[in-house]
């Protein structure tokens, strides 16, 4: 064996040892369902606050109201993204009064995270705020969708999913 082929031997070796470096990353990166190598991390809070609105009963929708098919229009959240997508307000039409009013909105990305949460307490509400519970969350990189939640003390729970982010 020449001192070439060993050289090359241990070229080999090294840049193979190099390409299992780089590579590991990257796959660690692919193994979510984003869009990117973002990683949402979870807030362990919103998580446990939404999965215990969401463990009371059935989530209802505009196609699916159950029982409250009289009352879709105040409790169903809309979207409007602002310049650049990188926030979103979310506004659900719906009176904010101490006897009558939206406690919880919040919003999940594509992959099923809640990535915003607001909670509201019953009070006495003036102006635009006694008309209509906003919230304004910041999107995270890689956000692709959005579904959204309310909740309401008397008229239960309420989303809109499959919103595009644009
Ligand atoms: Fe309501």
């Amino acid at each position: 064996m020449n001192k070439s082929s060993m050289d090359r031997r241990a070229f080999l070796r090294n840049s193979s040892a190099a390409a299992l470096l780089f590579t590991v990353p990257t796959w660690v990166w692919s193994t979510g369902c984003g869009s990117g190598p973002e990683v949402v991390e979870k807030n362990e809070t919103w998580e446990k606050d939404a999965a215990a609105l969401e463990a009371k009963g059935t989530v209802l929708t505009k196609e699916e109201p159950g029982k409250w098919s009289e009352k879709v229009t105040p409790h169903i959240p809309a979207a409007t993204f602002n310049e650049g997508a990188n926030s979103v307000d979310v506004v659900v039409p719906h009176p904010m009064t101490t006897e009558h009013w939206i406690s919880d909105v919040y919003i999940k990305n594509q992959d099923g995270i809640v990535i915003g949460y607001q909670k509201w307490e019953a009070k006495a509400y003036e102006g635009d705020e006694a008309k209509a519970a906003k919230a304004t969350f910041t999107l995270p990189a890689g956000t692709t969708m959005i579904a959204m939640y309310s909740y309401c003390n008397l008229h239960d729970h309420w989303k809109v999913e499959g919103t595009k982010i644009g």
